[in-house]
């Protein structure tokens, strides 16, 4: 029988919201930062390819078995697959995976609020026609400065917070779903207005072109990287998924929900690509600029072209709502699970995090200036350092937490809540909250969440750990 509990913190008013939900969770800096870069490094279209592959195959079924505990576990991630375990005859330690989900969602919260912050001073900047004619030099020296300097990193960085913060202290639907609310249709508003710009730039179809043509030659080049980007962009892995599917109404059918917001999720990132390759044509730039495609080539490109400064203050505007709807869904997880534990108030739970998250990420904030030589995880001619300053080699306090998340954690996290989904529940549990109606459809999807995602992941975790 389809579970008639209900959480403690609130639920979604309908399917609709779970999906403006996750989908907000799913879409953010990943789609609008990391996908183009990405897909400029890798050779266009075939890493879109080998992209798609990796979200159907492996991003989508743990996404699917996230929601699904969730919402037959009606409470935090720590908790539902603790009592689904119980239920099920297996040992209680299974929520040590959601555990560690929890506190990786809280590692990656810390550095990605000082990557977000930096949009808030780019909308300032932006906006005030500080990159009016600017050269590729002056982009790059400019940026260089923001990140030079850590007491101007830390005050965006502690405004992001607080403003994740106040949302989620607010609650399930006064904070999350009030904004969400707001925020979401203004996501889309925002990328369609910048969509159609690009479209008048006279370089659509350049920017079309380095997207979807496909180099069969490169199809292999890119795949570790895809597979480790539908983890991130779909945000699954640590139990983000798990806490909103706890909210989710009884009789929403889980599966076609979630095969939206992975529709809607890559929907984003192309259009994404699509609204700024044209743009950074336009303005006679090169697309494989790597990691800083953001914030030196899209600033130059927006600086020299027509309209400019307004439509490159709203990309950073889309940048900063994207990003604050997928940091709140960083920190529930693990309010829901300190409430539900101490019984304390949300807005203490959500403070003392706040708090929390914010020092971790003063040690990203410095690793871009005064700490950049502090260096971790050293393999050295005279043995392994976990720390040492200077090192050759290593990676610096940001580097580290980046790699231990998106490489180690995320994929560890993923692989536990497919094999339980797939191994512990029982089939007809999983059966019921799929709702999906075709016996077929359902065998596959049910052996993809069982076989094919789980061997995917452990495939790729190798590869990448021996890399
Ligand atoms: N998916 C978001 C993005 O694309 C980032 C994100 C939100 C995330 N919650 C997460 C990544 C949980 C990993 C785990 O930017």
């Amino acid at each position: 029988m389809v579970s008639d509990k209900v959480s403690i913190h609130g639920a979604w008013a309908s399917r609709w919201v779970f999906i403006l939900a996750a989908t907000g969770s799913a879409v953010g800096l990943g789609n609008i930062w990391k996908f183009p870069y990405m897909t400029g490094m890798y050779g266009g279209g075939a890493f879109v390819i080998m992209y798609l592959v990796c979200i159907f195959l492996v991003g989508l079924p743990i996404m699917l078995a996230e929601t699904l505990i969730g919402r037959r576990g009606r409470q935090s991630p720590v908790h539902s697959l603790g009592a689904l375990a119980l239920e099920s005859g297996a040992s209680p330690r299974w929520s040590w995976a959601a555990l560690m989900g929890m506190v990786a969602a809280l590692l990656i919260l810390s550095f990605y609020s000082v990557i977000a912050g930096w949009s808030l001073d780019y909308i300032i900047a932006m906006g005030d026609g500080q990159f009016a004619g600017i050269s590729a030099e002056g982009a790059g020296a400019a940026f260089g400065a923001l990140t030079a300097d850590p007491w101007r990193l830390a005050l965006w960085h502690t405004l992001f917070m607080l403003l994740t913060g106040f949302v989620i202290a607010r609650g399930v639907v006064a904070g999350l779903e009030r904004s969400l609310r707001i925020m979401m249709p203004l996501l889309f508003i925002l990328l369609l207005v910048l969509l159609g710009y690009s479209m008048t730039t006279g370089h659509f179809m350049q920017g079309f072109h380095f997207l979807f043509d496909f180099q069969p030659d490169r199809l292999l080049e890119g795949v570790l990287a895809a597979l480790g980007h539908a983890f991130f962009t779909l945000s699954v892995g640590v139990g983000s998924i798990m806490a909103y599917g706890a909210y989710m109404p009884r009789r929403a059918s889980i599966g076609s929900t979630v095969l939206a917001v992975g529709i809607l999720d890559t929907l984003v990132a192309l259009t994404a690509g699509l609204a700024l390759f044209p743009i950074v044509f336009a303005a006679g730039m090169e697309p494989g600029a790597g990691p800083g495609l953001m914030f030196v080539t899209l600033p130059v490109a927006f600086g020299n072209i027509a309209f400019g400064q307004v439509m490159g203050t709203l990309f950073f505007v889309l940048v900063l709502v994207a990003a604050w709807t997928s940091s709140i869904s960083m920190l529930e997880p693990a309010v829901a699970y300190l409430v539900e534990r101490t019984q304390r108030r949300r807005r203490l739970v959500t403070s003392a995090l706040v708090l929390l998250c914010w020092l971790v990420g003063m040690g990203t904030v410095l690793s871009f200036n005064v700490g950049a030589e502090a260096k971790f995880f050293v393999f050295a001619a005279d043995g392994f350092h976990l720390f040492q300053w200077g090192a050759e080699g290593g990676r610096n306090f940001f580097d580290s937490i980046d790699y231990l998340t998106s490489r180690i954690l995320l994929p560890l996290g993923g692989l536990a809540f497919v094999l339980f989904a797939g191994w512990v529940l029982r089939r007809e549990a999983v059966r019921e909250e799929l709702a999906i109606d075709n016996p077929l459809l359902f065998g596959l999807v049910y052996w993809l969440i069982r076989v094919v995602a789980p061997l995917g992941i452990v495939v790729v975790f190798v590869a990448e750990l021996m890399k």
